[in-house]
């Protein structure tokens, strides 16, 4: 079986994409290839992140790998808090804080339109590829269901009516910014990996 290490420790993230490529691959956490420390994010864009996270593990660990960057891009904000969507409202990983600062910040603005970006990097001996997933939609003025995490509350993608917080999970898990770069990496793996 071909293995592949994705470098996360989020459990619920190593199951999803498991679950998806079946018994073909085998996905690998961070945790069992001895990699404990924090993996510096320090670049100003979701790709760079991503990039810099599997570069990291790659050159580090010398494994073939991929990794994730997610963030909120709101149009009227010039594309904030993008890349800093995790500690918006400062450093801590506060969700209700940077919703609560998102809401004012959008209060009187005419646009309330977003997208939420995923990028996913691969590194393997053969190839460097980059995967994208988008989905629009809008921030509404207040905060709408408790499903999901993060932004989900505030977040509707276009063509529903619903927050990302309103739907049950299984509708936003096929819809999402994350599902759509995750297909486009499970399809590369299947056919060239
Ligand atoms: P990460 O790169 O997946 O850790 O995502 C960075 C940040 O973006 C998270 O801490 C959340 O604030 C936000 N985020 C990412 N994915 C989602 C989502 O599916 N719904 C809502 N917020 C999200």
């Amino acid at each position: 079986m071909k293995a592949i290490v994705f470098a996360t420790n989020n459990k619920h993230k190593i199951s999803e994409i498991q679950a998806i490529l079946g018994d073909q691959f085998s996905i690998i956490p961070l945790s069992e290839i001895g990699c404990t420390e924090d993996i510096p994010e320090t670049s100003l864009t979701i790709e760079g992140n991503a990039m810099q996270k599997a570069t990291y593990v790659n050159e580090k660990y010398k494994v073939d790998c991929f990794a994730d960057d997610t963030g909120l891009e709101v149009e009227a904000l010039d594309g904030q808090p993008g890349v800093k969507s995790a500690r918006y409202a400062g450093p801590g990983h506060d969700f209700d804080a940077n919703v609560t600062k998102l809401l004012r910040e959008l209060n009187g603005q005419l646009s309330r339109r977003a997208r939420f970006k995923t990028v996913i990097s691969l590194i393997t001996s053969d190839n460097e590829m980059l995967f994208e997933g988008i989905i629009n939609g809008i921030i509404t003025a207040e905060r709408r269901g408790n499903e999901g995490f993060g932004y989900d509350p505030v977040f509707i993608p276009d063509g529903y009516d619903k927050t990302f917080a309103e739907m049950p999970a299984e509708l936003k898990n096929s819809i999402s910014h994350r599902a759509i770069a995750t297909r486009k990496l499970i399809k590369f793996l299947k056919e060239n990996y």
